[in-house]
């Protein structure tokens, strides 16, 4: 089993990857790591290269991760809510999945994607809901051939509490994990 984990979190030893490693602690088989903030990765540009051929104008690290994304199992996307959203950094590097829009829509593709799960792991101070990050990182697991996505989880108080504290996150987490292996 193949789990791609992109962390949208600044912070090193942040709620975010707090609750990472609580999860690829009970994740079987392998994962990798996409650090959206440490990552050679830009931003979809809007070039339309894919409108026309397969794949991406642009060549960094974005490479590696549509290799693994070829045949993985799960997705998750793991984010600081900022403004309500998932951070702008894990934007930029989701916004190059337009290449496979833009296979089915302009070049008539069928998904070359193995289908997936997918979770979506999100952390907030304490100020307003999950749903609006949690509806955009569903729009875009979507984009990769995620055809079960779990109900959001996280920790939604970390102005207070932090999020590896959180004993309905760890357990939240906990049923991810179970999830992702099954
Ligand atoms: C620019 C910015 C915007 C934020 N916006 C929100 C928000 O809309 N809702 C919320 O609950 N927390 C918000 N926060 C708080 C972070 O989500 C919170 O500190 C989180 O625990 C950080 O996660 P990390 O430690 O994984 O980076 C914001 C923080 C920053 C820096």
């Amino acid at each position: 089993m193949k789990t791609l984990i992109i962390n949208g979190s600044p912070r090193k030893d942040g709620d975010t990857v707090g609750l990472i490693e609580l999860l690829i602690k009970q994740l079987n088989g392998e994962y990798e790591i996409v650090d959206a903030y440490y990552s050679d990765i830009s931003a979809c540009r809007d070039c339309r290269y894919c409108w026309n051929y397969d794949g991406c104008s642009i060549n960094d690290e974005m490479s590696e991760i549509y290799n693994y994304l070829v045949d993985c199992d799960n997705v998750v996307i793991a984010s600081p809510i900022y403004f309500s959203q998932p951070t702008g950094k894990l934007l930029d590097v989701c916004s190059r999945f337009q290449t496979y829009f833009a296979a089915k829509k302009f070049r008539n593709q069928k998904a070359s994607l193995k289908p997936k799960r997918g979770a979506v792991i999100l952390v907030g101070g304490g100020d307003g809901n999950p749903q609006d990050a949690y509806r955009t990182a569903c729009s875009l697991l979507h984009h990769i051939n995620a055809t079960e996505i779990y109900p959001p989880v996280g920790s939604f108080n970390t102005n207070k509490l932090p999020a590896t504290k959180d004993e309905k996150a760890i357990k939240d987490i906990e049923n991810v994990a179970i999830f992702l292996n099954s």
